[in-house]
Formats: structure tokens, sequence, C-alpha cells
């Protein structure tokens, strides 16, 4: 986003993700954050999904969140990328996006939508990456290393300079980091 230019909205990642960078076991499971979300603590979540005005995800995060039984973002559009023809419940308000990302941003635009969460997962977040189509990066750092899994970060064909916007941390030793893309310089 350049800066002062108030007509484009932002494209925030949003993931919980081990110290050693996984965003999931192997196999895709997430019940190591279990234990953190028991503690009535939310590390921001609420506050973060009320700004929300749209959902990006790719399309194995779709079908786990399903998976999970009653679908959590009830009030938001969610954009399903996927090159498939998936089943999309009729109580879920997800479209299948199988367009390009740039595409996508230009949707987004049209709708007015501000705040897009990129919920993931990896592969969907290299592809924005790609399309320079992440403005801020929200980190929730667990403190684990879980040694193996679905890397949050893989190669990239580019460097992509990031400035630290927060830094939150939790007595429970998550730490939350907050970075914009685009250089501001050390
Ligand atoms: N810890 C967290 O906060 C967090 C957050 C999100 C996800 N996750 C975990 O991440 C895992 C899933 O991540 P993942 O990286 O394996 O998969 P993903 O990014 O959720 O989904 C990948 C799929 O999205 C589609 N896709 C990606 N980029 C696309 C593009 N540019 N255009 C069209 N379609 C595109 C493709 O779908 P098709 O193959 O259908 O064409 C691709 O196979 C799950 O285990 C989930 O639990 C964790």
């Amino acid at each position: 986003v350049i800066a002062g230019d108030l007509s484009m909205g932002v494209t925030i990642l949003n993931v919980a993700a081990s110290l050693d960078g996984y965003i999931a076991r192997p196999d895709g499971d997430v019940s190591w954050l279990d234990a953190y979300q028991a503690e009535g603590e939310d590390y921001g979540y609420r506050e973060f999904l009320a700004g929300v005005d749209a959902i990006a995800m790719g399309s194995r995060s779709f079908e786990q969140i399903l998976s999970f039984g009653a679908w959590p973002y009830v009030d938001i559009p969610c954009s399903v990328f996927t090159q498939r023809d998936l089943p999309v419940p009729g109580d879920v308000p997800a479209v299948l996006w199988r367009g390009s990302v740039e595409a996508f941003e230009a949707e987004m635009e049209r709708r007015h939508a501000r705040t897009v969460w990129l919920l993931g997962g990896a592969a969907l977040l290299r592809s924005f990456l790609r399309a320079d189509a992440v403005d801020e990066l929200r980190i929730v750092v667990v403190p684990i290393l879980l040694g193996a899994g679905i890397a949050l970060f893989g190669t990239l064909e580019k460097e992509v300079p990031l400035t630290l916007l927060s830094t939150r941390q939790y007595p429970n030793g998550i730490v939350e980091l907050r970075y914009a893309t685009g250089k501001s310089g050390p």
C-alpha cells in the first residue's frame, strides 16, 4: 500500500506459529494450539476479527475448518482459493475463488473491503507474497518447537523487507509480532 492512498484496504496475514516456524504438524494437526485457547485469553483475536471485512483462505485450510464443525466466521464473507469444485455447505458464507490474487485484490477494492484477513495456509500466503498482496503480518508465536510440519514461510524468489509494528508478550510465553511489509530502513 502506498502511504497516503486511503482508497485501498489492507490485507493482513494472521496466524499462530511455533517458534520453529510451523503452522501445523506434518499431517495438518493444530491441536498443539488447544492448550493456549483454553486459558480464557484470546491474544487479541476477537478485537482483530471485529475489524475484518473479508477472509481469504486456501482450500486445505477451508476443508480443515469445515471438519471442525460449526463454521466460526458467521458474518464475514470468505473467499476460498481453489482450482477444484469443492462443496460449500449452504450455511457457510464462503465462495470459491478461481481467479488470481491480483483479481481478488481488485474485487476486494470494488467491494470496499478495508481489512482482509489472509487466514492461510502457507501455500496461499506464498501466492499472496509473490503478488505483493500482503500488507501486514500478525504472527502469534507459540512457545513450542514442533520439529517438523507445514512451514509458514517456504522458499520465495525474492526478499520482502519488513517493518516491526509492535510486539506483545503474554504471561504464558506467547508473543504477538506485527510487521508491515515494505521498507522503512533500519
Ligand atoms: N496455525 C495457524 O494459524 C494456521 C492458519 C491457517 C492454516 N493452518 C494450517 O495450515 C494447513 C493448510 O495450509 P496449506 O499451506 O497446506 O494449504 P492452504 O494454503 O490452506 O491451501 C492450499 C490450497 O489452496 C489453493 N491455492 C493456494 N494458492 C492458490 C492460488 N494462488 N490460486 C488458486 N488456488 C490456490 C490450492 O487449492 P486446490 O488444490 O484446491 O486447487 C492449494 O492446494 C492446515 O493444516 C491448517 O491447519 C494453520
